[in-house]
C-alpha cells in the first residue's frame, strides 16, 4: 500500500466568482486529504487559479482593467473562499507566477527538441468559450462545439502541433493495464467512445491572435495554448525542473505516492487524453486516479452567471456554520455522479444527519452521564450482547471507512459512519437508560454510557475530515487527552473511563425547513 498521497482539484479560471460547484470539488478534495493526513499519510494537497487565455484577457478588457489586474483581484476571492471552507491545501499555484511560465517554457522547448511538437498550420471550427479547435465532423452540420454546445467560427492560424498520433497506443494500453486510471469507469468508455475510437488529430498548442498567456521562447508571435500551459500546474507546482525539485521528487518520483487527479465531468478529455501523453512526451510517470465527479445543478439547471442562478457558499457558511455547509457537499450527492442541489434538500440534509442524528446523540448522551454519573463516564464492565455487537459494528465502521475512502468512494465511506450512529441512537432507545436508573441497575447504565462515549468519539475522528469545527468541539465536550484525540486511539474501545463530560448546548440547532428554503432561494443570483 502507498504511503504518501498527492492530491490536485482543477485549477480554476478566475473568470467568474467561484460558487458552490467549484467549492464542492475542493472540498472533495481536502476531505479526501485530511482522512489521509489524519491516517499518517503523507500528503500534498494542491490548488490553484489557471490565468491566462483570451476569456481572460476579453473579461479584463470589458472592465477596463489588465488581465493581470483583473486575475489578481480573483485570485485573491479564491483564496478568501478556500479560507472560509477551512480547505486544508498544501500550495495555491497561479500560472502567472514566474515559478510556473519558466519551467512551462522550458517544457515546450523540450517538446519541441524531443519532435513532438512541430509547427504547422489550423484550419478549423474555434470555440471562444472552450477556447478549442473543433473538425469539422466535431461541430457537426450545425456548427455547434461538441462540448459546451455554443456555436463555433472557423479560423485558420499557423500553430504549434502536439503529435497526438505518436502517443495513443501507448495511453490506449495504459487504461487497459490500469482499470482505476479514470474512475468512474463509464468516463473511461465515454473518452474512447466520443474522442480516441473518432480517431485524434493532433493537438493544436499555440495561439497567435491575442497575447495573454506564456510566450514560447523560439517563436515569440506565439502563446502557448492555455491547456498545455494550465495541466503543468500539477508538477510545477512540485518544482518540477528547478534547482529545488524536492516535493517533486517526494511526491511524483516516489513510486510510494499515489497521485489522484480530481475534476468535473467537463474537464475530463484534457486530463485522461492529453496530460497523460504529455507527462509520457516529459518521460515522467502518470498519475494513478483521474476521478471524474459530476456537475451540480440548481432546481435542474445548470448553475450559471447568464442565467443568474448561481449560489455562492459564503452566505450559507455565514448563516449555518462551514460544517454544515462541508457536510451537505461531501455526503448529499454520490461522488462520480451529477447532483441536484436544492435549497430544501440542503435543510433537510443538516437537520436528518446532523441535527436530529449526530448532534442528538452527543446531547443526549452528554446529558445523561451528567444526569447519572455526575459527568464522569463510567467505566465497561461485563459487557453484554449488545455492547458486544456495537464493539464489533464500530470496528467494522472503521476498516469499511478506510477502504472506502482509499477508493475515493467519500459519501460511501460516510453512509458507514452513519449507519454506526443510527445504530448508537438505537441503542439508546432499546436500552431504556431511564429504567436501568429507576432500577438501580448501574452497571448495566454506566456499560450503555462507556459505549454511547466510545462510538461518538470514533464517529467523530470519522467525520472531521468533514466536520473541521465541530470535532474540536466534541472532543471538548468529553475533555478528551491528546492521547485520546489521536486516530490510532480509535482501537482502544470504550478508552473513556474517567473523562470529565460538560453538558453543551445542541451542536446542530434543528432548521425550520421552509424558513430556510426560502432564505436560501433569495440567495440565488
Ligand atoms: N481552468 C480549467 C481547469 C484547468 S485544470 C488544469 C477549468 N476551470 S473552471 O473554473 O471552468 O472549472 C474548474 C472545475 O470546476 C472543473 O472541474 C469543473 O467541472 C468544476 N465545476 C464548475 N462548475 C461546476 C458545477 N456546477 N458543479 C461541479 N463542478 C463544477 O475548467
Amino acid at each position: 500500500m502507498k504511503n504518501k498521497f498527492y492530491i490536485t482539484t482543477p485549477i480554476y479560471y478566475p473568470s467568474a466568482e467561484a460558487h458552490i460547484g467549484h467549492a464542492y470539488c475542493t472540498t472533495m478534495c481536502d476531505i479526501l486529504a485530511r482522512a489521509k493526513r489524519m491516517r499518517g499519510f503523507e500528503t500534498y494537497f494542491l490548488t490553484g487559479v489557471d490565468e491566462h487565455g483570451e476569456k481572460i484577457q476579453k473579461k479584463a478588457q470589458e472592465k477596463g482593467v489588465t488581465p493581470q489586474q483583473y486575475v489578481d483581484e480573483i485570485a485573491e476571492k479564491f483564496k478568501v473562499l478556500w479560507k472560509a471552507m477551512k480547505i486544508s491545501n498544501d500550495d495555491f499555484i497561479r500560472t502567472t507566477q514566474e515559478r510556473h511560465m519558466t519551467v512551462v517554457q522550458n517544457i515546450f522547448s523540450k517538446m519541441l527538441k524531443n519532435d513532438d511538437i512541430y509547427l504547422g498550420k489550423y484550419e478549423g471550427w474555434y470555440c471562444t468559450p472552450c477556447e478549442s479547435f473543433w473538425t469539422d465532423t466535431q461541430v457537426g452540420e450545425e456548427h455547434l462545439c461538441p462540448d459546451c454546445h455554443r456555436p463555433v467560427h472557423k479560423a485558420e492560424e499557423e500553430c504549434y502541433f502536439f503529435k497526438t498520433s505518436k502517443y495513443v497506443d501507448q495511453l490506449v494500453k495504459h487504461y487497459e493495464a490500469n482499470p482505476k486510471f479514470i474512475t468512474p469507469v463509464s468516463r473511461k468508455n465515454e473518452m474512447m467512445n466520443t474522442f480516441i475510437n473518432k480517431g485524434l488529430d493532433d493537438l493544436s498548442v499555440s495561439r497567435t491572435s491575442f497575447d495573454w498567456g506564456i510566450p514560447i521562447r523560439e517563436n515569440n508571435k506565439h502563446v502557448l495554448y492555455v491547456w498545455l500551459d494550465a495541466l503543468c500546474n500539477y508538477i510545477t507546482a512540485l518544482g518540477y525542473d528547478t534547482d529545488h525539485p524536492e516535493l517533486f521528487k517526494k511526491f511524483w518520483e516516489d513510486p510510494n505516492c499515489e497521485i489522484v487527479h480530481v475534476v468535473g465531468a467537463d474537464i475530463t478529455r484534457f486530463h485522461v487524453i492529453y496530460w497523460p501523453m504529455f507527462l509520457t512526451s516529459l518521460g515522467l510517470r502518470l498519475p494513478d486516479r483521474v476521478f471524474v465527479h459530476g456537475l451540480l445543478d440548481l432546481n435542474g439547471e445548470k448553475m450559471s452567471k447568464s442565467r443568474g442562478n448561481v449560489v455562492s457558499p459564503f452566505p450559507l457558511i455565514e448563516r449555518y456554520g462551514v460544517d454544515t455547509v462541508r457536510w451537505f457537499l461531501a455526503k448529499e450527492f454520490s461522488f462520480g455522479s451529477d447532483g441536484r442541489f436544492t435549497p430544501e434538500s440542503f435543510a433537510e440534509r443538516i437537520n436528518v444527519d446532523l441535527a436530529n442524528n449526530f448532534g442528538n446523540l452527543v446531547n443526549r448522551t452528554t446529558s445523561m452521564i451528567s444526569k447519572y454519573f455526575e459527568g464522569v463516564v463510567p467505566e465497561l464492565k461485563n459487557p453484554g450482547e449488545k455492547e458486544k455487537s456495537i464493539r464489533a459494528l464500530s470496528e467494522k465502521t472503521i476498516k469499511a471507512y478506510e477502504n472506502l475512502m482509499d477508493d475515493l468512494k467519500v459519501s460511501e465511506a460516510l453512509n458507514e459512519v452513519v449507519e454506526l450512529l443510527n445504530v448508537a441512537n438505537k441503542y439508546i432507545e432499546e436500552s431504556q437508560p431511564w429504567v436501568l436508573s429507576k432500577e438501580g441497575k448501574t452497571e448495566e447504565l454506566g456499560n450503555v454510557m462507556a459505549v454511547l462515549t466510545s462510538t461518538i468519539i470514533t464517529c467523530t475522528k470519522l467525520l472531521s475530515p468533514v466536520l473541521v469545527e465541530t470535532t474540536d468541539k466534541v472532543y471538548a465536550l468529553f475533555n478528551l487527552t491528546e492521547e485520546q484525540k489521536t486516530y490510532e486511539f480509535t482501537e482502544n474501545f470504550c478508552g473513556f473511563t474517567g473523562n470529565h463530560v460538560e453538558k453543551g448546548s445542541p451542536l446542530f440547532p434543528r432548521l425550520d425547513i421552509a424558513l430556510e428554503t426560502e432564505y436560501i432561494n433569495s440567495l440565488t443570483k
